[in-house]
């Protein structure tokens, strides 16, 4: 099976855009600075890979991201013998390329991934630094510069889907939600192109749409989400038609649920 598609390797570019919400900047320079993992809390869209992102650019140091999923191995962070033209090499996964590098490796919603995964991570966040590397016997010490980092979504109400306190305790965790409106209204106008004045409703629908978690939804709308709207509309789609595709159809299958969404588009829009 090919995994290549959920791991991406990133060069340090010119920082990707990034507004703060708070001080998770300095935390995580301090954090980068004396080597200490992090975690990053935060409902799905609200902007925890690219702050990643923008701090591995800003930090200089390359970026693998890891999309977990619920049958992510320990293989597939560490590493597999392959049959390459009839011989069996060693190739190195994302997690142990980042550690002979030095680089920043990110664990996208971490919970995600089998429990063996969480294990191989523990002699990486204590002050061994070290990857062991069973099927090969080695012991990799972690070059200067690796820096772990792992996201998840609090918010699901999945008891199995927790992380452990063994493993949580040896993160700083930093928590992430969604930007305050004048920031969220930069925020999309900047990724979207739709100016400002244009994309200060499409906020303040997000905020009444976020007010409904935990009664009829589940989760409020992502900036993410927000942005796709913002984008359909700056690309002429008519505003209706936008907001219901990137608003609201993604938030539930629930025809009564959805209808009570449509009174808020229409008593945001008029
Ligand atoms: N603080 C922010 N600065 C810049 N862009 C942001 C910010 N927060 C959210 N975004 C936008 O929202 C999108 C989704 O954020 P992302 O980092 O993918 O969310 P998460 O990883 O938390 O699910 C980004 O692609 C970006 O367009
Ligand atoms: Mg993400």
């Amino acid at each position: 099976m090919n995994r290549s598609a959920t791991i991406a390797k990133e060069g340090a570019a010119a920082a990707p855009f990034y507004i703060e919400q708070g001080d998770e900047i300095a935390l995580f320079e301090a954090a980068a600075a004396n080597d200490l993992p992090v975690l990053l809390k935060g409902p799905t869209g609200c902007g925890k890979t690219r702050f990643v992102a923008h701090m591995a650019a800003r930090l200089g140091r390359p970026l693998y991201t890891v999309a977990c999923h619920d049958d992510l191995t320990a293989a597939d962070l560490i590493g597999r013998y392959l049959l390459k033209g009839g011989e069996t090499v060693w190739v190195d996964g994302p997690l142990t390329r980042a550690v002979r590098e030095g680089a920043v490796c990110y664990l996208d919603e971490v919970v995600e991934a089998r429990k063996d995964v969480t294990v191989v991570l523990h002699p990486l966040t204590d002050d061994r630094r070290i990857l062991p590397i069973d099927r090969t016997g080695e012991e990799i010490e972690a070059a200067p510069g690796f820096m772990l980092v792992a996201s998840y979504n609090p918010g699901y109400q999945n008891i199995l889907k927790t992380l452990k306190p063994s493993t949580r305790q040896r993160f700083l965790a930093l928590e992430f939600d969604f930007p305050p409106p004048e920031a969220e209204v930069e925020i999309v106008a900047r990724e979207s192109g739709l100016d400002a004045e244009r994309v200060r409703p499409l906020v303040r629908l997000g905020g009444k749409l976020r007010a409904l978690k935990g009664q009829d939804l589940e989760e409020g709308v992502s900036t993410r989400l927000i942005v796709y709207a913002a984008t359909l509309i700056a690309q002429g789609m008519k505003v209706d038609r936008a907001v219901e595709a990137a608003m609201i159809e993604p938030l539930t299958d629930d025809a009564d649920v959805k209808r009570g969404l449509l009174d808020l588009v229409t008593a945001v829009f008029g």
